[in-house]
């Protein structure tokens, strides 16, 4: 039996967290909010219930979890600090958290192989989310918990995304609406020689260079699907087939969507933005539908309806899904990447359809 629990994503009611703490104390599951997106969780120092978190997501046993801490006492308990010399730790939590960053550090021996795949290292986050923070500190224990999603599946940004798909195979849902970013955390590994990105997220990678001028970023086009056919696994994925427009400029890529529709004659749904632009593209039909992922000048709402627009799209079952890229700049850079995953199909500026 699964509870949902619906509270209060600003002010939580403790008396109802308290449930779903004592569910995590003795290794049950529990579905919470982030800022980011929704987090299976489980006691992050109890082996059995971090395997469970991998059996219900049916997540490959190497792909490692993220402990999330609710203050900083954890963190010097999950973090080697003898082979961890560097400042960076330091300096970039104490600036960054609690918020949307993840840090991948050499692990103490306390942190269970089970959630770090056996890597010697561990991803550790402390999340801004008051939700989130009441339930790590009344658990009296780190959580470990990926996105709540069915591995390959995109995130869910609100707890109906999931309900289908867990009910029955966790203990709680807690259900605090609408997640605020809606992409995951950026995560950076600090462990290495030089510091890299490992995944661009809300903090971008602007501000990123700012305190640490040192980072390396990996080629994007290494997260590309396509261009990467030994990626290991899949993201975000959704069942319809999608197609991402990349293009330099707006106005050009606004007319080759609309040259690619018109030459279309299944079912479409197109997810655009809501600029004058939208006029340009054909009206609703049986044929064609157009849904809006915010503006193109707030990226932080493209960011925030990302994956629920996706789902969403999705559910609909149209044949295909085609989508609008976004310039690779400030946020735009993570949600292309987050687009570059989930598309079937990537059409750049030149590309003949
Ligand atoms: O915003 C987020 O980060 C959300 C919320 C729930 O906190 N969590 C999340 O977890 O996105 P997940 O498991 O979906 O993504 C974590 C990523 C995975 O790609 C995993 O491979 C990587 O972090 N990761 C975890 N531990 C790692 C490690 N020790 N070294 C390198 N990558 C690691
Ligand atoms: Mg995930």
């Amino acid at each position: 039996m699964t509870k949902i629990m619906k509270i209060n994503p600003v002010n939580p009611n403790k008396k109802l967290l308290n449930l779903a703490a004592e569910v995590i104390k003795k290794g049950g599951l529990v579905v919470f909010p982030t800022e980011t997106v929704y987090g299976l969780g489980a006691d992050a120092f109890n082996p059995e219930a971090v395997l469970k978190i991998f059996k219900v997501k049916n997540r490959p046993a190497d792909n490692p979890l993220i402990i999330h801490i609710s203050n900083f006492k954890q963190f010097e308990e999950l973090i080697d600090l003898e082979k961890e010399k560097s400042n960076l730790a330091k300096l970039i939590s104490e600036k960054l958290w609690p918020g949307p960053i993840t840090l991948v550090v050499k692990k103490s021996g306390k942190v269970p192989s089970e959630v770090t795949g056996g890597l010697d290292t561990v991803a550790i986050r402390f999340p801004a989310h008051p939700v989130a923070n009441l339930l790590i500190e009344l658990s009296k224990t780190p959580i470990a918990a990926p996105s709540a999603n069915l591995s390959g599946k995109p995130s869910p940004t609100d707890a109906k995304h999931i309900i289908d798909d867990l009910k029955g195979f966790v203990d709680i849902i807690i259900d605090s609406g609408r997640s605020i970013f809606g992409i995951e955390s950026t995560i950076i590994d600090i462990s290495t020689a030089v510091p890299r990105l490992l995944r661009p997220g809300p903090i971008s990678l602007e501000r990123l260079k700012i305190l640490i001028p040192e980072l390396e970023v990996p080629d994007l086009k290494s997260f590309r699907r396509p261009l990467a056919p030994g990626m290991k696994y899949r993201h975000y994925s959704p069942e319809s087939y999608m197609v991402l427009f990349e293009c330099k400029t707006e106005d050009k890529m606004v007319e080759r969507v609309k040259n690619y529709l018109n030459k279309k004659n299944n079912k479409c749904i197109i997810l655009l933005t809501t600029e004058e632009t939208i006029n340009l593209y054909p009206e609703n039909s049986d044929k064609f539908k157009k849904i809006s992922l915010g503006s193109r000048r707030k990226l932080y709402e493209v960011a925030h309806n990302l994956f629920d627009t996706i789902i969403k799209a999705d559910s609909l079952k149209p044949d295909e899904i085609v989508v609008e890229g976004f310039r690779e700049i400030g946020l735009g850079f993570s949600i292309m990447n987050r687009l570059f995953k989930a598309a079937h199909r990537i059409i750049k500026e030149d590309d003949e359809f």
